[in-house]
C-alpha cells in the first residue's frame, strides 16, 4: 500500500484554502484542484510499503508538544501550486523527528528536503498574480499515517492511525 505521514487540517484552514481555490477558478485558472477532504500537509512520503502497523509502531515513538501553524502565501513547483506555511521551528522539528523515527526503524521514505506545502492545484494553467491565500491558523495536536489509493475520481486518502501530542 502507498503510505505517507501528514498533518490533517482544521476546518478553518480548509475553508481558507477552498476560498483561495475559488478565487483561482474565478480568475479562469484551470487544472486539477485538490478536493477539500484531500487537503493536508505531508511530513514524510513513504510510498509502497506492506506493513502499516510497523510504521505506526515507529511513529508512536515521536514525542512532540502542540504548536501553532499558519498559512502564508502561494508558491509553485512548476505546474503544481501550493499554499505555504509560516516559518515554524516546531514544524521543522516534528518533520525531522518523524523522519528519524522512520529511518531508525529501517522504513524507507523520500529523502528530499522537507519543504512544507499544501497542494492546491496540479497541472495549473493560468496567471497566479493577484491570487491571495486568506489568513488562517490551527493548533497541531496530532499527525497521521495516511494511505493513498487511486480512485475513479482521483486520489482517496484514508487515515490509518494517529499520534497525539504529549501535552
Ligand atoms: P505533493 O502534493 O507535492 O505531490 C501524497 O502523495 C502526499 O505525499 C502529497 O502531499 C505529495 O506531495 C507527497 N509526496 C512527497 N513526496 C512524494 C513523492 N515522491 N511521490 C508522491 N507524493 C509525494
Amino acid at each position: 500500500m502507498r503510505l505517507f505521514v501528514a498533518i490533517l487540517l482544521s476546518e478553518e484552514m480548509k475553508n481558507a484554502l477552498c476560498r483561495a481555490q475559488k478565487d483561482m477558478q474565478e480568475r479562469n485558472i484551470r487544472g486539477s484542484f485538490s478536493s477539500e477532504e484531500n487537503l493536508h500537509l505531508t511530513l514524510a512520503f513513504i510510498g509502497e510499503y506492506p506493513d502499516a502497523e510497523r510504521v505506526l509502531d515507529a511513529l508512536r515513538g515521536v514525542d512532540f508538544a502542540p504548536f501553532a501553524l499558519g498559512l502564508e502565501g502561494l508558491g509553485r513547483f512548476g505546474e503544481l501550486w501550493w499554499a505555504g506555511l509560516e516559518q515554524s521551528a516546531a514544524l521543522e522539528a516534528l518533520a525531522r523527528r518523524v523522519r528519524r523515527a522512520l529511518a531508525e526503524a529501517g522504513i524507507p521514505y523520500d529523502r528530499k528536503r522537507f519543504s512544507p506545502h499544501i497542494t492546491l492545484l496540479r497541472r495549473a494553467c493560468g496567471d497566479a498574480a493577484g491570487v491571495r491565500v486568506p489568513a488562517a491558523s490551527m493548533r497541531v495536536e496530532r499527525f497521521c499515517l495516511m494511505r493513498s489509493d487511486r480512485g475513479k475520481s482521483g486520489m482517496r486518502y484514508t487515515e490509518l492511525g494517529a499520534v497525539e501530542a504529549s501535552e
